[in-house]
């Protein structure tokens, strides 16, 4: 460790908004990458040096979390709190092994996430991206009857929700307002709130035989990586889309560029990728996929109460009391 690290210091790996860093700098002894002030995601390196002597971690859905940091950071590591409502970053079990508590973030960026996945929806079907691109492009044009026709949502079109928690169940709200059927499958489908905006519960077939457009919101766990494949998407309704704002490895990207290709899938929407930051190359070319770099939770209040959680979460745990998000294994 560098002579000017301190001893059980929290290591944060990217500065975060000006008033978390305030926050977190009044109440923990922080410190960041060898440049602190650059929004871009510490080295292999960096991270393992960062992590050494720390007694808590603040880290990002980009730093990935494995035996090999928690070997380095060493035995004095309490807390790693993720600013981020996923932790596939992270592994758990080797966290909790060592007896060090996992925190994240959930409750705080479910409007935000569904307010991104219903643009997305909507940009997708109503094909924004492509009519933008014809605009700026300066060809000459009138309106047409045939021109850039999508999808109507409001003319009873299906919404398949894929795991209906928090984030799936702000999408269904806002997709009952917009005049959608619903149908969705995980925990909370047959909740009394989704009874009540007419979501039906369904299994996983099922739901994408019937929808019109299918949306991801489950996490990533070691079961579930491409859990929508080749099979899946030709089971899916001829002319539909796929909206995926939760995480890339969920679907094969090369089983959907293919289904893209055939026509059997009219588009997909896309904020999350199976190799992020890369994206798929063939997904890049084609005009009727909407393709946008992880900003689910971008919105500044979420951003700042994101962060200001996972501050509040590394601070509990070093004054000894519980976290107050903290992931169960
Ligand atoms: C999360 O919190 O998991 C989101 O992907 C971040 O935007």
């Amino acid at each position: 460790m560098s002579p000017t690290v301190p001893e059980n210091h929290v290591f944060l790996t990217r500065p975060l908004p000006e008033r978390v860093m305030h926050e977190a700098r009044a109440s923990l002894p922080v410190t960041l990458t060898s440049h602190p002030t650059k929004d871009v995601p510490p080295n292999r390196q960096e991270l393992i040096e960062g992590c050494r002597g720390a007694s808590g971690l603040i880290v990002m859905l980009t730093d990935q979390i494995d035996d090999e940091v928690l070997d380095a950071a060493g035995p004095q590591l309490q807390v790693i709190a993720n600013v981020a409502v996923g932790f596939d970053n992270i592994d758990v079990e080797a966290a909790s092994r060592r007896g060090i508590v996992v925190t994240n973030t959930p409750g705080v960026l479910d409007e935000a996430t569904a307010d991104l996945a219903f643009t997305l929806l909507l940009t997708t079907v109503r094909r924004l991206v492509e009519a933008d691109r014809f605009v700026r492009s300066g060809k000459p044009w009138n309106w047409g009857p045939q021109s850039f026709v999508g999808l109507d949502v409001s003319a009873g079109a299906t919404l398949g929700i894929v795991g209906l928690g928090r984030t799936g169940m702000a999408v269904a709200r806002r997709a009952h307002a917009f005049g959608m059927s619903i149908v969705a499958t995980g925990s909370r489908a047959t909740s009394s709130e989704a009874v009540e905006i007419g979501v039906a519960a369904s299994d996983l077939e099922h739901l994408l035989e019937i929808s019109d457009v299918v949306s991801l919101h489950c996490p990533l766990t070691p079961d579930n990586r491409h859990m929508i494949g080749q099979a899946q998407l030709a089971a899916m309704k001829q002319g539909s889309y796929l909206i995926n704002t939760a995480r890339g490895p969920l679907v094969d990207e090369e089983a959907l560029a293919d289904a893209l290709d055939s026509g059997h899938l009219a588009g997909a929407g896309l904020d999350v990728h199976e190799h992020e930051p890369q994206i798929n190359a063939r997904l890049r070319e084609m005009e009727q996929v909407v393709l946008l770099p992880h900003i689910g939770s971008a919105g500044s209040a979420t951003r700042d109460a994101m962060g200001s959680l996972a501050v509040r979460n590394v601070t509990e745990v070093l004054s000894g009391r519980d976290a107050l998000t903290p992931v169960d294994l």
